[in-house]
């Protein structure tokens, strides 16, 4: 089974239901997109594909392999970009150091350079578009540069899926389209991509699968099919959600709400 595949699965931290009987199958590669409301249980997915969360019961394997049995194994083939990170350093720490840092923490002590690892780093710099701010310190970057700089510390050793975790926060609608084409382009190399986010209407149309998450699987399918589900996406959004029957996808308009 080279697919990805969640079957059944439950999580729970002590009493509480992170996850419920949660199944779906993906074929790479894929841009997939993950919705839901605020402790629905999005980023406990993520992180139950890379091992990290306990799980009650249920089957996860991503390319064959089960996160839960081979650890290592699976942070050689996931490339993660957690939400929100600030990363903290008494000294002034650069791009292509933090770039490294995706090569260096996957590695055992003692944690020598090999001869290619600045060439992996300049590869992933490249594909993101800031190789010419390799040597700028991480801090003077904007929002959109920090998101493309994890970026590319996420995919420096040549991930085979990629998981983003509300990349777009924080960051304008120009730098979300911008954010959006750079991802796109990664999965016409054949990364496949699982995203986490609130604004679902930026990536419809390039997502090929969209899941709706409230600690159940609520819907899962292609992004026109799901959104032409009102009542399902009232579920996130709230009851003065509507929907604009747009091409080439549904938009979702959102109303004084807020779940
Ligand atoms: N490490 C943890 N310990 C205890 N509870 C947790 C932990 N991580 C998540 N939870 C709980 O699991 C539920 C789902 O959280 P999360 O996956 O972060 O939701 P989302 O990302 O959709 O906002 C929430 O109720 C949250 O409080
Ligand atoms: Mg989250």
């Amino acid at each position: 089974m080279k697919d990805i595949m969640v079957k059944d699965l439950t999580v729970k931290f002590k009493d509480v239901v992170a996850l419920e009987d949660v199944s779906f199958e993906l074929r790479p590669p894929f841009f997939t997109t993950v919705i839901g409301p605020n402790g629905a249980g999005k980023t406990t997915l993520l992180k139950s594909l890379l091992g990290m969360v306990p799980k009650e019961k249920g089957e996860v394997s991503v390319f064959g392999i089960d996160p839960y049995k081979r650890p290592v194994e699976i942070r050689e083939i996931i490339g993660y970009v957690p939400q929100i990170e600030k990363i903290y350093s008494p000294v002034p720490i650069n791009v292509e150091q933090i770039v490294m840092m995706g090569i260096m923490l996957s590695r055992s002590f003692p944690r020598i350079h090999a001869k290619d690892d600045w060439k992996r780093v300049e590869w992933a710099l490249d594909k993101v578009g800031l190789l010419n701010l390799k040597k700028k310190p991480f801090h003077e970057l904007s929002g959109g540069q920090q998101q493309r700089v994890l970026i590319a510390r996420a995919i420096v050793r040549h991930p085979r899926l990629l998981l983003l975790d509300e990349p777009f926060s924080g960051v304008d609608a120009k730098v979300q389209c911008e954010l959006v084409s750079l991802l796109n382009a990664l999965k016409l190399e054949g990364i496949s991509i699982i995203m986490v986010t609130h604004d679902v209407n930026t990536v419809s149309a390039i997502s090929d699968y969209l899941i709706v998450l409230n600690k159940r699987l609520l819907a899962f399918g292609k992004p026109k099919e799901v959104l032409e589900n009102e009542e399902v996406l009232r579920k996130v959004y709230g009851p003065a959600v509507k929907i604009f029957h747009g091409e080439p996808c549904p938009s979702v308009i959102l109303g004084d709400y807020h779940a």
